[in-house]
């Protein structure tokens, strides 16, 4: 495992040496079956396999759960292993943010809507750590769960607009059996709490279909806005949008994402969908 700038790149180097490809897996840890898929199939492009474990205290707004955010370092590094991951990388926060630290990334139009409305300052912390994630290890590809859609379509435009030569690789979300997507935050959640966060998965899933079908959106939308509310939900937004811009659509074209995040208690969950 390596905790430094300096140990990561000195392990890397005879893999590059030897022309091993690199794919790397970006997580806060707390692992689950759906970052153990990211590595699985980060296993299958690449000879070599980074993982870094580190929880940004950047994309965490003080009202947020970063004191609270799982932390089991030990428990994932054995996860990893197991999975066939080569090599975890864990800096510390001295490491990412030393004194003086003042360079941060503005990811744009993208950052500033749905996540970005309820969450302003989200998006530039997670924008800064990846960016300075992959450049500390320069992988040939990095994998990204479309859980976090939006972050995934940040990524993917930051890494185009300043030429960063890493493919980055968008993987579908895990979900339990009963439908609930798979997340860190999940073990916040009661028993009974997490019975009613099903409603979530069933109303992006019910609201799909009724597009598809041909409802009227809004109509479409403020029903599933209504059920969740119904369940338990505090929601932030449930809404329609091109799986490309984000931008609400409110006469059906695919390719299109719906996507959601609302609170059961003060647990706060998002999730998506393709509509197409
Ligand atoms: O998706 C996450 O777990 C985080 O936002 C990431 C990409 C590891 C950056 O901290």
């Amino acid at each position: 495992m390596a905790h430094s700038v300096r140990d990561l790149r000195a392990a890397l180097i005879p893999w590059r040496e030897a022309g091993d490809t690199v794919a790397y897996v970006p997580t806060m840890g707390a692992l689950h079956r759906g970052h153990i898929t990211l590595i699985t199939k980060a296993k299958k492009m690449a000879r070599r396999v980074v993982a870094s474990v580190f929880v940004n205290p950047m994309q965490f707004a003080p009202n947020e759960d970063l004191a609270r955010y799982p932390r089991q370092l030990e428990k994932d590094r054995d996860m990893l292993a197991e999975a066939g991951c080569d090599l975890v990388y864990a800096p510390t926060v001295e490491e990412m943010y030393p004194p003086h630290f003042e360079t941060t990334i503005d990811p744009g139009k993208l950052a500033t809507v749905l996540e970005g409305v309820y969450r302003p300052t989200h998006f530039r912390g997670v924008a800064t750590v990846v960016i300075k994630l992959l450049l500390q290890i320069l992988p040939d590809a990095a994998l990204f769960g479309e859980k976090d859609y939006q972050q995934l379509l940040i990524v993917r435009q930051i890494v185009r607009d300043l030429n960063i030569p890493i493919h980055i690789i968008g993987v579908p979300i895990v979900r339990d059996p009963d439908g609930l997507a798979l997340s860190s935050r999940n073990t916040y959640l009661s028993a009974e709490d997490r019975q009613r966060a099903l409603m979530l998965p069933k109303t992006l899933q019910d609201t799909r279909d009724a597009v598809l079908a041909g409802r009227d959106i809004g109509i479409a939308l403020a029903d599933g806005m209504a059920n969740l509310a119904a369940a338990g939900f505090s929601m932030d937004y449930l809404e329609l949008a091109d799986a490309t811009t984000l931008v609400p659509i409110r006469k059906f074209e695919a390719p299109a994402r719906l996507l959601a995040a609302g609170f059961i208690g003060s647990t706060r969950l998002i999730d998506n969908l393709a509509v197409q």
